[in-house]
């Protein structure tokens, strides 16, 4: 299992059927292709042919065959699978839906994702569970761009076991020769994939050919039908056979006697007795006890939820691995993943966002982007940012180390989720391709002389005045003189000023998101370095953004942090004009101009919120003094 599951809630069903089912052999699978190809009438025969279809569903289906079938007075198995009304009235197959059946041999979950390239997301969702896929074509097309889309992205979320249905062979006369050249245009173009299976069979899904039944109209095809294939492939050995790894999903205390860790074996298989590490702290113990869902075990494997209790007393939480020790996992604060941008706000690398691996959460930003794969041709293409559905070869940096495999060793250790610390939406999926160490090995250095004793002989409490607000609001201009008020009485400070900083630390940026993005990431960075140093900051930045306004926040201590909204509706900012910005922007000559074609995101709680039409700024620069000095920040 994966962590990809928790972007659907779907999955959660999956992961309980999965745990009931977990003594019988099964399969995951996933078929991809467009509705053209015909894949959820070769899903509907699966289901219909091995009478998983109730006599109730039956008479619906024979109903709305006739309402919204394609196929004349023929059940329409394809009704059977788009479950949405509102699918069915678009003819398209909008979700990742799963779906189970069983034969005697096997039981079976079928991922069914949509072919387009704008669900691209939806794909790997159902990819990232999946041991093999099924992709389709239509006989009388062969191959098309999607199909090596869909071969790409299987491949890249590590499917091994592939089968190239060629569908709607009826409509080619049953052709061998056809097939044959397919299979062989295929073989020739997945040789770059290390798929460990590849069976191509022709079929036609509407008439059941090779679907569960052989074809007597094929009997130049001495392969598997397409279930016979299923049920036997071999798949699944790889997580087994792989080193130990236990994410601990929870620490289960019931009383002062009892320590055990709760969570889902993600590779190898674990026994009493066996050494454990936790990964980090290298920590080593031997396993006491393996509880499973019925009692004691003496022995686990991969995909088994256990509790376990080691011999020695060692700090472990929530989110930490137990690995083999003779075979550890990374542990680093830095890696190079392939990430699938699943968000309709792009990505912005400097941009912090929450990276969850297993039970463990971290903040991260994406430092670089390498580069971008184009999923239809896989060129590598240059890009300083990543739309909805995209993939990129990104570096990522944490805010501290963690550990991790990579995706290649183990899909469950090696895969991540980032989110929104603003909204908690999941944005990207990630799989980690290595490791990346700092090679200097840089380390904090603790310095004798801290904030505190650097406060104490300024005589002041440090803190930043974040001013943020539309270009021409009156930040500068109250910044300015809430700092001459400070000065006179005393006070150290300093004032970083957007447009001052754009002329030498932050020359090389422009006004793009990403820009914007970098911008206020070292702005916030200085103010924290500024507030170490005891000072008193003031920043005037129009810094647009939520999420940047926020990590600037997080970095500084509780109430250091006093955010000034310089409340002034765009129509006056236009009317003062100080600069004559609003007026080029008008004429097209400034591009991304803030409020006119780039946003700004206003803050939902600032401590100061100043309506700043009709006011005299003396006043306005009073009142924030007399914020200061109600917080104590000024005595
Ligand atoms: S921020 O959005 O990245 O925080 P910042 O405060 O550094 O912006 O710089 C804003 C100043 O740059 C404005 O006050 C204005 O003088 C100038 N400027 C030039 N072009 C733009 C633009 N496209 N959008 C906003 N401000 C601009």
């Amino acid at each position: 299992m994966s962590i990809l599951e928790t972007t659907h809630s779907a999955e959660d069903a999956v992961k309980d059927y999965v745990v009931a089912q977990e003594s019988k052999d099964q399969l995951r699978f996933l078929t991809c292709g467009s509705v053209d190809d015909g894949k959820s009438t070769l899903i509907g025969r699966l289901l219909y042919d091995t009478k998983l279809i109730f006599e109730d569903q039956l008479a619906a289906l024979e109903r709305d065959s006739k309402k919204h079938g394609t196929v004349g007075e023929d059940i329409d198995l394809a009704l059977l699978v788009d479950g949405l009304e509102a699918e069915r009235e678009q003819g398209i197959t909008i979700d990742v839906a799963y779906r189970f059946f069983a034969t005697d041999k096997r039981k079976f979950i079928v991922a069914d994702t949509p072919g387009h390239e704008q669900y691209t997301r939806n794909m790997a969702t159902g990819a990232s569970t999946a041991d093999l896929a099924v992709l389709l074509v239509d006989a009388r097309h062969g191959l098309m761009v999607q199909t090596r889309r869909h071969a790409f992205i299987a491949s890249l979320l590590g499917i091994r076991h592939v089968v190239l249905a060629v569908n709607k062979i009826d409509l080619v006369e049953y052709s061998e020769a056809k097939f044959n050249e397919i299979r062989k245009d295929f073989e020739a173009f997945a040789n770059g994939f290390d798929f460990e299976t590849l069976q191509a069979i022709p079929m036609s899904a509407r008439y059941g050919d090779n679907v569960t039944g052989r074809s007597d109209k094929m009997t130049w095809y001495q392969g598997p039908t397409l279930l016979e294939h299923l049920e036997r492939v071999e798949v699944g050995e790889h997580e087994i056979e792989a080193p130990f790894r236990f994410p601990v999903q929870w620490v289960n205390r019931p009383n002062l006697d009892f320590r055990g860790y709760s969570g889902t074996i993600a590779g190898g298989s674990v026994s009493v007795g066996d050494e454990v590490v936790v990964a980090g702290p290298a920590k080593v113990s031997k396993v006491e006890t393996i509880v499973g869902p019925s009692g004691e075990v003496p022995a686990a494997r991969a995909g088994e939820a256990v509790t376990l209790t080691l011999e020695d007393e060692i700090d472990i939480s929530r989110g930490d691995l137990l690995a083999a020790p003779a075979s550890r996992p990374d542990v680093a604060d830095q890696m190079a993943a392939h990430l699938i941008w699943m968000s309709e706000d792009k990505l912005l690398p400097g941009r912090s966002y929450l990276l969850k691996i297993g039970a463990k959460t971290v903040t991260a930003t994406v430092t670089e982007i390498k580069h971008k794969i184009n999923v239809n041709t896989f060129e590598h293409v240059a890009g300083k940012t990543l739309e909805l559905n995209e993939i990129a070869f990104c570096n990522l940096a944490l805010a501290s180390s963690i550990a991790f495999d990579p995706y290649e060793a183990n899909r469950t250790t090696g895969s991540f989720i980032l989110i929104d610390r603003m909204t908690n939406a999941t944005v990207g999926a990630g799989l980690v391709w290595f490791a990346l160490r700092r090679a200097t090995n840089i380390h904090w250095q603790a310095l004798d002389i801290d904030k505190q004793a650097r406060a104490e002989k300024l005589g002041q409490k440090p803190a930043v005045l974040w001013f943020t607000g539309l270009s021409g609001s009156g930040k500068s201009t109250i910044a300015s003189i809430v700092e001459k008020k400070l000065h006179l009485e005393g006070r150290h400070t300093y004032t970083l000023d957007g447009d001052n900083v754009r002329h030498g630390l932050n020359r090389d940026l422009g006004f793009t998101d990403e820009d914007r993005v970098e911008n206020i990431r070292r702005v916030g960075e200085v103010s924290r370095l500024f507030t170490d140093a005891g000072l008193i900051t003031l920043v005037s930045f129009i810094s647009p953004f939520q999420s940047e306004r926020k990590m600037a926040r997080d970095l500084l201590g509780e109430g250091e942090f006093i955010e000034v909204f310089v409340d002034t509706p765009i129509e006056e900012c236009r009317k003062r004009d100080p600069k004559g910005l609003y007026a080029k922007a008008d004429r097209g000559e400034i591009k991304n101009f803030t409020g006119i074609d780039s946003p700004y995101e206003a803050p939902e709680n600032p401590e100061i919120r100043v309506h700043n039409v009709g006011r005299d700024p003396e006043d306005v620069a009073e009142e924030i003094i007399a914020y200061l000095k109600d917080r104590g920040v000024v005595s």
